[in-house]
């Protein structure tokens, strides 16, 4: 199972034609694949190989079967959620970090790609303004990132006892407060900690999508009469929806006032605050216990690049330290064993193409490229605005565009987003804004222009 040099060279040609090939044919390919049923199905019910098959044949198969029927997320017009185009770099990084293999669990096993986290954790911690004692850890995506927060939150809760009596510590059930407006990794973390979605208060957005302060601080003090225990608010830097950010410094200091954890989901819209455009709307973030946010999102990395931050890193050592005899861990003031800042032992290297995205194109050209993505966005929304088949469902505050065919009904509007994405024309996403269904527009590709916004809009009127 290992290669000789000749196989190296052929393997490197085989991919670099691929992977040439492939970003080049992009425009001419339908967005969402004309599927061969019959081929994914011979696929699945392939017997397991018990002889090896060439590097050729297995680059022949992925050039006939996997690619005309993958989804092109680097598509010009794939814009259906908030899931973007990898930048050019970060495939690279993943064969780096693949072939370099260290397991980021013990430092000991990955010194380099312990500091590279550590570096980057910083970087972000630094954008945010959070202090010193700020600590975190990357992670698969946004909603594990939430889910590791949202632990160290109710482990907070629950104090000392937290580990050894778990919820059975607490003297009154737990109550997490958030909206309407949330990303469902929310609902599904307070479920997996065994909080009782029935404890969990949605309360309503005001008329910019963001949670309504007064109702929160009446949700707050109707728990408290009835003995629970309100322990954390989980808010948005940018809804999954319309990208809004809830008034993180109200929300502070309301949790300060009730004593309350205060975690941002900020998968979205967090690293928005490396352009000066949104960082006045995020520099509140320094208030927050604990943010989430995603480099496979802003920062254009493939998949998968999460990251959580705390205000205090004793507080995931102490949801997560594990200590047992067959892993022979050695302090070392330099460094930090991240097996004890999460839930996964063995983990990828994925800070190399977090930091390497940010070391080969700077933060400047982040910022360019974001409100690049923000300029779309307005575009499409001022064409909406001018032409009368369309209405807009929400202003355009962010990247996003959530609109529909004007004098249509939901089931209409339903239907011309199906029929735009079986077209293979575009592949727009639902949106459903208070209670009106229609399409929404996620700008995060590098390669969409004005040009792809008026032909999706020409097809769908
Ligand atoms: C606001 C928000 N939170 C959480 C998530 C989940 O992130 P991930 O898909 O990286 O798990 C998303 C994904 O789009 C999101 O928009």
């Amino acid at each position: 199972m290992l290669f000789t040099q000749q196989q190296h060279d052929r393997a490197a040609e085989l991919l670099a034609q691929f992977t040439q090939r492939y970003l080049a044919s992009l425009p001419d390919r339908p967005v969402f694949p004309d599927l061969d049923r019959p081929a994914l199905r011979a696929l699945k019910s392939e017997p397991m190989p018990q002889h090896g098959q060439s590097l050729e044949s297995l680059f022949e198969e992925l050039e006939q079967v996997i690619v005309p029927n993958s989804t092109h997320t680097a598509h010009p017009r794939f814009l259906p959620y908030v899931q973007p185009s990898p930048n050019a770099l970060s495939p690279y990084a993943d064969h780096v970090a693949a072939t370099l293999n260290q397991n980021c669990n013990l430092w000991h096993l990955s010194p380099a790609a312990n500091a590279v986290e550590q570096a980057v954790l910083r970087w972000f911690a630094d954008l945010f303004g959070l202090p010193a004692t700020a600590g975190g850890i990357l992670t698969s995506g946004g909603s594990m990132a939430n889910l590791i927060a949202l632990t160290a939150a109710r482990d907070h809760a629950l104090g000392e006892k937290a580990r050894t009596h778990g919820l059975q510590a607490s003297r009154a059930p737990l109550v997490l407060y958030t909206s309407d407006e949330i990303h469902s990794s929310i609902d599904k973390a307070v479920s997996i900690l065994g909080l009782g979605t029935q404890y969990l208060r949605h309360i309503p957005t005001d008329e910019h999508f963001r949670i309504r302060l007064d109702l929160l601080a009446d949700a707050i003090t109707a728990d408290r009469a009835a003995g629970r225990i309100p322990f954390c608010v989980a808010a948005s830097a940018g809804t999954v929806t319309t990208g809004a950010i809830d008034p993180i410094e109200d929300l502070a200091r309301l949790c300060r006032q009730h004593q309350l954890w205060l975690h941002i989901d900020g998968a979205y819209g967090a690293l928005s605050a490396l352009s000066s455009r949104f960082q006045p709307q995020l520099s509140a973030l320094a208030l927050a216990d604990s943010v989430s946010l995603d480099p496979h999102k802003f920062l254009f990395c493939a998949y998968e690049a999460g990251c959580v931050l705390v205000r205090d890193r004793r507080h995931l050592h102490h949801s997560f330290n594990a200590h047992p005899s067959y892993l022979t861990m050695s302090e070392d003031p330099d460094f930090i064993d991240f097996a004890n800042h999460g839930p996964q032992l063995s983990r990828a290297f994925k800070a190399l193409k977090v930091w390497w995205s940010l070391k080969h194109f700077g933060a400047a050209a982040y910022a360019g490229v974001i409100e690049r993505m923000h300029d779309l966005a307005l575009y499409m929304g001022q064409q909406i605005e001018a032409r009368p088949e369309f209405e807009l469902l929400a202003p355009v505050v962010f990247n996003c565009v959530c609109f529909r065919l004007r004098g249509e009904d939901d089931d209409a509007n339903r239907r011309a987003l199906k029929q735009l994405v079986d077209s293979g024309l575009a592949f727009l996403g639902p949106a459903y804004v208070k209670g009106r269904t229609g399409l929404r527009a996620c700008f995060m590709n590098l390669r969409t222009t004005e040009a792809d916004v008026d032909l999706i809009l020409n097809r769908l009127a």
